[in-house]
């Protein structure tokens, strides 16, 4: 049941998805990187949410195993193991969401874009084969170095002439949650009330936290709102430095994985007011992507909410991403194009 079958997808037997008008609700997720230290737990979460109704999982090794484990768990989706490199067309096929959170995660010492070499081709064929059998699937690029690995998914579908700009993310949620959970402990507030837009890229000076837009309203003392700053833009690396070699953030990460994930599902369905930020294709700073909040859709990208008002401190860390971002967008585009 839970081997390669030959099952020729649903989807492709015409199962209508028509979530605009009927808001029927087949959902197949597939998770590409799904053995791994964010997949299994962010498998787990996808698996227990109802909204999801097959779950795909896709990975190099070991998804057999994963796929026997989640599969007794009694909710509606259908978990089946896609393994290894021939079984990715598969896994993907028809997909209405994949997320991405396959390739090797940073050791102390390393920044995210050392992780560039490896994960850059990794990402780079998980994006031919979405293009190819779920051109229409809202993709969500967990895989680091973010900054990069968007445009490096985004130039594959340019070259396979299916670019959709709305249908993929960088997932960034990790940096709002942790945004949300050091405001919150710093205001004695509710964590789960609190929401702290996050902007701009995922690394280092790229993650913008905009204090100044946070719900419920805060405010700080100037040295203590740049030491949070700075503590939201250092966080992964807290975690690599406390993980001491073993890797990076996985439990959070699913956590924020599925969030996004669901949030997409919401979106497709046509719910009113799904809200997440993430690193998309914009025009509105000079950075060709960047994160800001997305109010999303039956289409993924329903509307760019853009950067708000901005406080001067929130500003000059704007001016400061910006070439990064640049500098990491064309490494992605460049290692596509040639
Ligand atoms: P991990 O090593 O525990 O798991 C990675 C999984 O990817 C493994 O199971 C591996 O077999 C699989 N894999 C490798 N090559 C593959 C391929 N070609 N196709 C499919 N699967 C493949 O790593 P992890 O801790 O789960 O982290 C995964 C990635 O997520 C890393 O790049 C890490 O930096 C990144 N990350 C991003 C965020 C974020 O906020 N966006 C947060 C945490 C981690
Ligand atoms: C994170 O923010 O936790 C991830 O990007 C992983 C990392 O390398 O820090």
């Amino acid at each position: 049941m839970f081997s390669r079958s030959l099952r020729v997808s649903s989807s492709l037997q015409g199962n209508l998805r028509n979530f605009g008008t009927t808001k029927q609700c087949n959902v197949k997720v597939a998770v590409a990187g799904a053995s791994g230290g964010i997949g299994q737990p962010l498998s787990l979460l996808l698996k227990q949410n109802p909204l999801v109704t097959e779950l795909s999982l896709y990975d190099i090794v070991n998804t057999p195993g994963v796929a026997a484990d989640l599969s007794h768990i009694n909710s509606p989706a259908k978990v089946k193991a896609y393994n290894g490199a021939e079984a990715l067309k598969e896994a993907f096929s028809c997909a209405e969401v994949i997320i991405i959170p396959a390739g090797v995660p940073r050791k102390p010492g390393m920044t995210r874009d050392d992780l560039f070499n490896t994960n850059a081709s990794i990402v780079r064929d998980l994006a031919v084969a979405a293009a190819e059998v779920a051109p229409k699937a809202l993709i969500g690029i967990i895989s680091n170095p973010v900054n990069s690995t968007v445009p490096i998914a985004s130039e594959v579908f340019i070259k396979a002439g299916n670019y959709d700009p709305k249908r993929i993310f960088g997932v960034t949620t990790l940096d709002v949650v942790r945004a949300n959970t050091f405001i919150a402990e710093a205001k004695n507030l509710d964590p789960i009330k609190t929401n702290v837009p996050v902007i701009g890229g995922h690394a280092g000076i790229t993650i913008i936290p905009l204090i100044s837009q946070a719900t419920p309203k805060v405010s700080f003392p100037a040295d203590q709102l740049k030491a949070l700053t700075e503590r939201i833009q250092e966080a992964g690396t807290e975690v690599v430095k406390a993980k001491a070699g073993t890797g990076s953030a996985t439990l959070s990460m699913a956590f924020a994985g599925a969030r996004f994930a669901i949030s997409l599902i919401r979106g497709l369905r046509g719910e009113s007011n799904v809200i997440e930020c993430a690193y998309v294709r914009s025009d509105v700073t000079e950075a060709k992507y960047f994160s800001t909040p997305i109010l999303l859709g039956p289409n993924g990208v329903e509307k760019n909410l853009g950067l708000g008002p901005l406080s001067d401190f929130e500003k000059e860390l704007v001016k400061a991403a910006v070439p990064e971002l640049k500098k990491n967008i064309e490494k992605g585009e460049k290692f596509v194009k040639g």
